[in-house]
């Protein structure tokens, strides 16, 4: 508490001397800040009482080497162990709710339904209950990338039978905790989490090419909707909670030839991929037809995007009470030019990269873009009906400085585009999510960037946390529910 103060002090003789510089200033009545954080980046505890084996646990221990610093989240911040501490630096933070993930291998050690670890399930309740004692409002993601090995040794998301196996693991998880959990998540991020399936970013790093993605792809949605139906039909009556899936939309901007088309193309292949289905229904036509096509060209007999019959159209249509978005940075879209002469090097048919000038992070990914953010919210409201929006992620990594300016830059001008977007726009966004509470372990990066507004000592066996000046910022914005200037240094 005492470093809190400290940087709340110091933090608000300097953010008082200058003020805000633009019209919207002020987060619309009833908005929400959250953090988040996952399961198998943040619980360590990865062998501890009858948890079975993940995907993450074999891929990090049988593949050092597929992690830039031969790390894994056999400890990671050991939140298992220090959950209390966790929530008392949210409560002090100030954020109203907390999003994390369930480790599916916690509660089912072998994945199926047959054998539920009564330990698991204690650890959760305890965990929720931690929560509501300090009036944060628990987020529960079913499933953040981490699923059972022996699940994945029968094929994972590559074999249909997985969609049962997660309704099997859903049906466990809204009857033990729906009671006291309002809002869920069924899955994180499918398209990172299916580029498992294609290549060795993430476990179960089986580079399967463009086939094992779209195949996992197309199992992810059938089992969200399947988790959604249940959820709808035997829960929702007695537990009047809401459920969506959280969808990786990164922003874009057009080329100098004001290239619409192919904005358009980029968007339907990242987001559109999986909101379409949900919120239209079926994939986007521009993702089919280009599927067909490249598919056919590479000697596909028939395309590697899988068909949804018309049932499971009309079944998966419908399957989200909000629109759980995931957003970091934007990208720079223009037509490959190989395509004129029939070469297809990709399944879009784009190239994409971030302008030079836009600041960068300590992820090659992510470069600071704001503009993406706004006009990607006012692409939702227009292609999607304008449903409510809860930003479920949006952060920024660097080295694990304290003084952590370039990220309190980065949350002051995304923040200041998300209450454009819903003070001028009509856009209907209600929570923003900070990814994340805490450093953790970032899948291929390791620990060697870091998204918390606390910082921990991944070298201290005590992984103690320490609040970065950012964690002060936040205090601040949340305190007076109005957006603030980033300190002077
Ligand atoms: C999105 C993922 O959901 C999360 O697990 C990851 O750490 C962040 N992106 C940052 O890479």
């Amino acid at each position: 508490m005492k470093e809190l103060l400290i940087i709340v002090i110091s933090y608000t003789i300097v953010s008082h001397v200058c003020c805000c510089d633009f019209e919207y200033p002020t987060f619309p009545d009833g908005f929400k800040f959250g953090a988040a954080i996952s399961s198998y980046q943040s619980e360590g505890a990865w062998n501890v009482s009858d948890k079975g084996v993940n995907d993450f646990d074999h891929w990090t221990h049988t593949c050092p080497e597929c992690i830039g610093d031969r790390s894994n989240g056999d400890i990671a911040c050991d939140s298992y162990h220090k959950y209390k501490e966790d929530v008392k630096l949210l409560r002090k933070i100030g954020f109203k709710f907390y999003r994390f993930s369930i480790s599916w291998a916690r509660i089912l050690p072998s994945g199926l339904a047959n054998n539920v670890s009564k330990d698991g399930i204690m650890y959760y309740k305890n965990f929720i209950n931690e929560l509501y004692m300090n009036g944060i409002e628990p987020l529960v993601t079913l499933y953040h990338f981490d699923h059972p090995q022996g699940l994945e040794d029968m094929g994972g998301w590559t074999n249909e039978l997985m969609t049962q196996w997660f309704v099997d693991y859903a049906n466990i998880i809204f009857t033990e905790f729906g009671p006291s959990v309002r809002i869920f998540i069924t899955i994180n991020e499918p398209s990172t989490l299916c580029t498992g399936y294609q290549a060795t970013y993430v476990a179960p790093s089986k580079p399967l090419g463009d086939v094992g993605y779209y195949l996992c792809m197309h199992n992810v949605l059938k089992a969200h909707a399947m988790a959604y139906h249940l959820y709808d039909k035997k829960f929702r009556p007695s537990q009047h909670g809401l459920i969506s899936i959280a969808i990786a939309c990164d922003g874009y901007t057009l080329n100098e030839n004001n290239d619409v088309v192919s904005a358009e193309t980029y968007f339907e292949f990242t987001c559109g991929i999986m909101a379409h289905p949900i919120f239209i229904g079926d994939y986007p036509a521009i993702v089919k037809e280009r599927l067909a096509l490249v598919s056919k060209s590479q000697g596909y007999t028939v395309s590697r995007l899988p068909t949804f019959s018309p049932e499971w159209i009309s079944y998966i249509k419908g399957t989200v009470d909000y629109f759980a978005l995931n957003h970091y940075t934007s990208n720079l879209v223009s037509p490959d030019p190989d395509e004129l002469h029939g070469i297809h090097n990709s399944d879009s048919g784009l190239l994409t990269n971030q302008h030079p000038s836009w600041p960068n992070s300590s992820s090659f990914w992510l470069r600071v873009y704001p503009d993406g953010f706004g006009n990607l919210l006012r692409k939702i409201k227009t292609d999607y009906n304008n449903p409510e929006i809860y930003v479920t992620e949006n952060g920024f990594s660097d080295y694990g400085e304290l003084q952590d300016y370039d990220r309190i830059n980065y949350f002051r001008l995304y923040l200041k585009e998300l209450i454009i977007a819903v003070t001028r726009d009509g856009c209907r966004i209600s929570r923003y999510t900070v990814w994340s509470l805490l450093d953790n372990w970032q899948l291929a990066a390791g620990y060697a960037v870091s998204f918390g507004v606390v910082k921990v000592d991944f070298n201290s066996p005590n992984r103690e946390r320490t609040l970065k000046l950012s964690a002060a910022w936040w205090a601040d914005v949340i305190g007076t529910h109005t957006l603030q200037d980033v300190p002077s240094k």
